[in-house]
């Protein structure tokens, strides 16, 4: 059973259609790709995955349970989607650190609410945890400092982390290195290479062409709201099928 099925997501704003009819699996382990031009939709899939946007038609499955069925109301229930978007973690472009936090509270601020809600962990061990997770993405030393201490760079690995905090079943990436220059891009982008290397469940989307390629398992390109190309990632990225990736990437030629 792949652990996501998405079938069918329509979405509009208005008069205008965002999505249309965005169907792909995600295996466990396994992490995606999503290429595209600004304005295709990359951010409004993710904000469907993850209940911040409600999509109009199709259907959203992770491990077999329909989370959402927009031909089922039962599924569409606002006191459920709290739920239901623990199931996706969701990275941003900007990182939306809290700024009055240490690096340290914005990994455990959310499990700390969780576990008074339903039991569980004491502070002490959500703390060890977000140390932990804080060390993986190479911030051991940096667990004290608020956001406004910390790079671009350094602040989207605590970012991860925090996603990381609440043990999604799959973590999304919306162009995590996109506001950041070279040097600091190559420091995330490495932290996102070793979860892959850790089999984490992922969706990325990404304008870093060769590490869309070489970090995934499958790369979908999306144009105008539809997937025009989707598969191996060497197959999309080196040899496009379509006419309109094979434009796109000519945009991305290394020079
Ligand atoms: N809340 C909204 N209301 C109206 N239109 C919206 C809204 N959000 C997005 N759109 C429109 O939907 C389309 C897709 O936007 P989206 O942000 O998903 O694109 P994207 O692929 O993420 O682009 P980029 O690469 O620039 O981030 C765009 O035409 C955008 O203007
Ligand atoms: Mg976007």
């Amino acid at each position: 059973m792949s652990i996501l099925e998405v079938k069918h997501i329509e979405k509009h704003f208005g008069a205008t259609q965002v999505l249309n009819d965005i169907s792909f699996t995600l295996e466990e382990g396994q992490a995606i790709s999503i290429i595209g031009s600004s304005g295709s939709g990359k951010t409004t899939l993710l904000r469907c995955l993850n209940f911040l946007e409600k999509p109009d038609g199709g259907s959203i499955s992770v491990r077999g349970e329909t989370l959402f069925d927009a031909a089922d109301p039962k599924t569409q229930l606002e006191s459920e989607i709290r739920k239901k978007r623990l199931h996706f973690g969701l990275v941003f472009q900007n990182f939306n650190l809290f700024p009055q936090y240490t690096a340290l509270q914005n990994v455990t601020l959310a499990r700390e609410l969780l576990s008074k809600e339903r039991g569980g962990e004491t502070k002490e061990q959500i703390e060890t945890a977000g140390r932990e997770l804080l060390a993986q993405m190479g911030l051991a030393d940096r667990a004290g400092h608020y956001p406004h201490q910390l790079s671009g760079g350094q602040q989207q690995r605590v970012a991860i982390a925090r996603a990381l905090a609440l043990h999604p079943d799959i973590l999304c990436f919306d162009e995590p290195t996109s506001a950041l220059d070279p040097e600091l891009t190559g420091e995330v982008l490495r932290v996102i290479r070793n979860l892959a290397e850790q089999k984490t469940t992922m969706i990325i989307v990404t304008h870093e062409m060769a590490f869309a390629r070489d970090v995934a398992d499958q790369v979908i390109f999306m144009d105008g709201g539809v997937i025009v190309e989707q598969g191996d990632p060497h197959q999309v990225i080196d040899h496009p099928r379509e006419e309109r990736t094979r434009q796109f990437l000519s945009h991305y030629a290394e020079n």
